[in-house]
């Protein structure tokens, strides 16, 4: 096939008849297309025969051209002669074959009604010549055949008339923009189980299109626009779909290998039980994308938006999700390894059941992830954001969750072996019956309020020194006394309870205490935390909790009066310390100085609170 194309191309005039024949050949075929079928046919077979005949007039003015210019150059002469002549031979075999074969169809066509497959003999007659003509002539040719087919409505499968079938044809270079309607549009075509190679569809707008079994290498489908289409156990290797769109197509069992989807637009589509192998689908937007029980080796999905991402039962290896936003993406019962989920964002994502290893969520923001029953080994959650995601029975060793922020996430009956918790935040985190070491609770950044395995409840260290009063020693520590004269007392309705109490009415009183909050807090790590102040306080005292900046100006304030039981402040970057300034506000109308009093100051932070307001963008409730 090769040698014969390149014979072809060593005379220009040639191919400009070619080209020439095309465009007429094409225009009649859309004229004739246009008339009803038997006509169609008689007609087709006229033309096609007057049109050879031009044709081959022409190619003989070529010849004679051709070769007074090479009689300048004696030496290529008869080299180049014996080639145009063999081309002639072969041009005008090929017309010979091209023209028996759409006479032999047409009369098949017309004796079947158009309706080929109602025979079943005719049907493998046609079957047969017609990949028996496909060997024999050139892939220019084999064009027409194939549109000649298309317009016979032999290509079209519908369940009264059935498409002739071409299954393990072998087609080479075939433009299908050739055999398109304008060039542009293909409807209703059935090319079921052949084989192309460099084939183009670049462009073309397709409906009702059934590929199933195809297999396609090195097919360029760029720009092209597919609705209803079928390419299931189809095979696509080195395939370009780059800024293609699609719309209800399914590739249920279809391999890929060198697929490239870039900015490929997908509404919903579906890959069901797929082999996918280095596979390109970085920086796309998809709503819906099901790889139930697909096999992904080396897939990227860099930069892309993918909605409702099915990966259930999927087994993915060296898969690359990072910078990927993935909404509800489910991977109940999958295999992932050295899959890659850095700094994507996931909401709601269900990894339940599934198996993990290798695998970096490094900045990842996890958001109300299910991890139920998963089994996760050798993975780095480095500064991600599990915020109420459930680890419920689930299995994890070697895990790595350095500075991340797992507030409110529940880690109830699930095993961990050499986990890590440094620096990480485990605000109302839930250990209760987990299997783990106490070490592995070292050193991290909050474990205020998490519940541990034995079901108790475990605290961060007060910030506030002495925020408990403390009557076995007469003065106050820990606190400046601004003016007035406070003391620790025995509270007159509990005898057992100290407290802080007023000594004088005359001028009232007010301390505080500052806390630097440099070494406690990172705000580039924990943007939008949060002081949290609580104490008991009676009516006339009052507690101002204060950031201030490092020229001692209030940065932001809250106040605590006997109403409320806690506040919150939230920091700001210019924060240099906290202040709690407590104020007794001495006035007349009381009688009883033990009335006045505050007890039980506690102070501590709640890191990394943003993450709940991006959260409710995308998952409302
Ligand atoms: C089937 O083919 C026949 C003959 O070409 C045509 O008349 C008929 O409309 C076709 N039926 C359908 C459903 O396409
Ligand atoms: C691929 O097919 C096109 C025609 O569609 C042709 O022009 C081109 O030379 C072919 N490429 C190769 C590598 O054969
Ligand atoms: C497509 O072709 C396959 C056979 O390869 C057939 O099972 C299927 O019904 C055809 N039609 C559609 C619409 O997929
Ligand atoms: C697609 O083709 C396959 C056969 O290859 C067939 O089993 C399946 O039903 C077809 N799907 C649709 C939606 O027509
Ligand atoms: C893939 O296709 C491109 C052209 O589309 C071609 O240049 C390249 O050689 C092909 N690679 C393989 C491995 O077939
Ligand atoms: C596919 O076709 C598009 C549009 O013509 C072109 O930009 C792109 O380079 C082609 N891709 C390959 C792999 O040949
Ligand atoms: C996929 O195609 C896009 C657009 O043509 C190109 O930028 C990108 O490098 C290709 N990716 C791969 C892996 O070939
Ligand atoms: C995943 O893709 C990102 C962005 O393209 C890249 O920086 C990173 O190295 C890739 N990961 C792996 C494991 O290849
Ligand atoms: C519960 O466990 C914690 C930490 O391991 C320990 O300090 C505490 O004493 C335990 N409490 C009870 C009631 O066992
Ligand atoms: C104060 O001393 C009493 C006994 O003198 C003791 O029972 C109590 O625990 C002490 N309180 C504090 C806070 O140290
Ligand atoms: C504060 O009041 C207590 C008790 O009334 C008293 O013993 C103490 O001397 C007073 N301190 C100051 C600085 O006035
Ligand atoms: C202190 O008490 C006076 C008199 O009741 C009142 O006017 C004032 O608002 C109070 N100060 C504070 C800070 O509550």
């Amino acid at each position: 096939m090769t040698s014969q194309k390149q014979n072809v191309q060593t005379d220009g005039s040639i191919l400009a008849t070619r080209e020439k024949k095309r465009v007429k050949f094409s225009g009649s075929l859309k004229f004739v297309s246009s008339l009803l079928l038997p006509l169609t046919l008689g007609v087709f077979t006229v033309v096609i025969t007057f049109q050879q005949q031009g044709a081959a007039k022409q190619q003989r003015d070529g010849d004679r051209e051709a070769a007074k210019q090479l009689r300048d150059q004696e030496k290529q002469d008869a080299e180049l002669l014996r080639k145009q002549d063999k081309d002639l031979d072969k041009q005008r075999y090929e017309n010979g074959r091209f023209d028996a074969y759409i006479q032999q169809m047409g009369k098949l066509l017309e004796k079947y009604h158009g309706s080929i497959k109602s025979s079943e003999i005719a049907a493998t007659l046609a079957r047969v010549k017609t990949l028996n003509i496909f060997r024999q002539l050139e892939p220019q040719r084999n064009v027409h055949i194939i549109r000649f087919l298309y317009e016979a409505k032999q290509l079209t499968d519908t369940p009264e008339n059935r498409s002739i079938d071409l299954s393990t044809a072998k087609l080479l270079d075939i433009d299908f923009r050739d055999t398109a309607v304008d060039g542009k549009q293909l409807d209703q075509l059935s090319l079921t189980g052949i084989f192309l190679l460099n084939a183009t569809f670049i462009g073309i707008k397709m409906s009702n299109i059934n590929f199933s079994r195809t297999k396609f290498d090195t097919t360029n489908f760029s720009l092209a626009k597919i609705h209803d289409a079928n390419f299931s156990f189809a095979e696509f290797y080195n395939t370009s779909f780059t800024s293609t769109y699609f719309s209800n197509t399914i590739f249920a069992k279809t391999t890929f290998q060198n697929v490239n989807f870039s900015s490929t637009t997908f509404d919903t589509i579906e890959f069901p039980w797929g082999k996918l192998e280095n596979v390109y689908f970085s920086s796309n937007n998809i709503r819906y994308i099901n790889f139930q029980f697909s096999s992904l080796v080396n897939v990227d999905f860099s930069f892309s938006v993918l909605f409702n991402a099915d990966f259930s039962s999927a087994s993915l290896t060296d898969v690359n999700f990072s910078h990927t936003l993935l909404v509800k993406a489910k991977f109940p019962s999958a295999t992932l390894k050295g899959v890659d989920f850095s700094s994507a964002e996931l909401y709601k994502p269900d990894f339940s059941n599934a198996q993990l290893t290798n695998l970096n969520f490094k900045s990842t923001n996890l958001i109300s992830a299910n991890f139920l029953d998963a089994k996760i080994s050798n993975t780095n959650f480095h500064q991600s954001s599990c915020v109420a995601s459930r680890f419920q029975l689930a299995s994890l060793s070697d895990c790595n969750f350095w500075q991340s922020n797992l507030k409110d996430a529940i880690f109830q009956a699930a095993r961990l072996n050499q986990v890590n918790f440094y620096h990480a935040n485990l605000y109302k985190t839930n250990f209760m019956d987990a299997d783990m070491a106490n070490s592995e609770l070292d050193n991290t950044l909050s474990i205020q309020d998490v519940i541990l395995p034995n079901k108790t409840s475990a605290h961060d260290v007060n910030l506030i020194k002495d925020g408990q009063a403390d009557c076995n020693i007469s003065h106050i520590s820990g606190w400046t006394l601004n003016n007035g004269n406070i003391t620790t007392a025995i509270s007159n309705k509990s005898n057992s309870n100290c407290q802080f109490t007023l000594q004088s009415f005359s001028t009232g009183a007010t301390m505080y205490q500052r806390v630097n909050l440099s070494d406690k807090w990172d705000s580039n790590l924990w943007t939008y935390s949060e002081a949290v102040l609580s104490a008991k306080v009676s009516t006339g005292v009052l507690i101002d909790l204060k950031g201030l900046q490092r020229n001692n100006s209030v940065s932001s304030k809250e106040t605590l009066s006997s109403t409320k039981e806690q506040i919150n402040l939230l920091l700001h970057n210019d924060m240099w310390e906290l202040e709690v300034f407590i104020k007794f506000n001495a006035t007349a109308s009381h009688s009883n100085m033990n009335n006045y009093w505050c007890d039980d100051i506690k102070l501590y932070i709640i890191y990394g609170t943003y993450l709940e307001s991006r959260q409710r963008k995308y998952c409302p409730r």
